[in-house]
């Protein structure tokens, strides 16, 4: 492989907070080992349209604390195609990028991955606010997701127990459902419905509900995954009908995905910006970055893609855990 001179960096899929906190981390490195930046806009779709500029040590100024991303985002269906592809590939020879830092989700990985196997090598650094990416326990934007949904949930449950009602909050996650559980964790909520674990109505909404009410319990809080397949406004429905309690839900929706990063993913995505370009300034190519059993790490893309991330015992238990917590 000949010698790496110029790194693209671009961010795709969902935002989440902290990825511009990544981009400076990769521009201020990169430029730090002698490497030329091009920030490429709006993910795949300005790869394959030519859209970038080189960055420089200022152009990334005063951001590390800016939710959103400033390179812009997309989910660029063209992508997906052998054509679009290979419209990707050219913009690198025109533009000379030698190499692309793809900071996105598990979509944006897969992408990554058909990129690098038409020739144009990539390093991967996990931005969303799911948190389910298999190799890492850990991906930029998820800690700020967590205190957002917490914080609503606090408020959700103070006008729920003067009113003593049910309060049904349905959170992201796309198919996974860790924010959902953290959250109501974090909040004492009553029930937590995820998608990794499939729902019985009777034994895991209303019994607890009516169980809760019987220890003289006034109000309730519901965290609904939205990967669950009922609706949120059907359970709500079904748990007032059944209970006797008057329900109100909430879809908290896209402030999730907005807001000052927290310390935590702003330092996680500045270690991990910084891990990408040293990966780079080893000389490897075709590799994610994860954070593992406490340690910022890297790993072959395409085996990192090929993991799942199961539903393990740990999860079950937190589910069980918090069945005894909010006794
Ligand atoms: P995220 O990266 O947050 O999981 P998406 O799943 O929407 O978000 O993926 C972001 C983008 O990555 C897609 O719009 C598309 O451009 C690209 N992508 C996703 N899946 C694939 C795939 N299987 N092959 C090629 N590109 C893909
Ligand atoms: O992946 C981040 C995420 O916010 C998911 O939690 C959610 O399912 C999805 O993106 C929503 O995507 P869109 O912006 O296309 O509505």
């Amino acid at each position: 492989m000949s010698k790496i001179k110029t790194i693209g960096v671009l961010t795709s899929g969902g935002d989440a907070p902290g990825m511009n906190a990544a981009i400076r981390a990769v521009v201020r490195a990169g430029i730090y080992h002698g490497y030329k930046v091009m920030g490429i806009k709006r993910g795949y779709t300005g790869l394959i349209s030519g859209e970038m500029e080189e960055l420089s040590l200022r152009t990334v100024s005063g951001i590390i604390q800016r939710g959103g991303t400033f390179l812009k985002t997309s989910r660029c269906p063209e992508f997906n195609t052998e054509k679009g592809i290979q419209k990707a590939v050219s913009m690198c020879k025109v533009f000379g990028i030698d190499i692309i830092v793809v900071i996105g989700g598990d979509g944006s990985y897969r992408g990554a991955l058909d990129l690098c196997k038409a020739g144009v090598p990539v390093i991967g650094i996990p931005g969303t606010i799911d948190n389910d990416i298999a190799c890492t326990d850990y991906t930029i934007g998820y800690d700020t997701a967590l205190n957002t949904v917490s914080e609503a949930l606090d408020k959700i449950k103070d006008t729920g127990y003067s009113h003593e009602r049910a309060s049904v909050l349905e959170v992201m996650g796309r198919h996974a459902g860790y924010i959902a559980i953290n959250t109501g964790i974090a909040g004492g909520a009553e029930v937590i419905l995820i998608p990794e674990k499939p729902v019985d109505f009777e034994k895991d909404v209303i019994k607890p509900i009516l169980e809760g009410r019987n220890r003289g319990k006034t109000d309730f809080s519901i965290i609904v995954a939205e990967g669950v397949e009922k609706d949120v406004p059907e359970i709500a429905q079904m748990i007032e009908e059944r209970t006797g309690i008057t329900t109100r839900y909430t879809i908290l929706g896209y402030i999730q995905r907005g807001g000052t990063p927290t310390v935590n993913d702003r330092v996680m995505a500045s270690r991990m910006g910084v891990k990408a370009v040293k990966v780079i300034h080893k000389g490897l190519i075709n590799r994610v970055i994860a954070y593992k059993d406490g340690k910022i790490v890297d790993y072959d893309l395409e085996e990192a893609i090929n993991q799942t991330k199961s539903v393990d015992e740990e999860i079950l238990e937190m589910l069980e855990m918090e069945r005894i917590l909010s006794l």
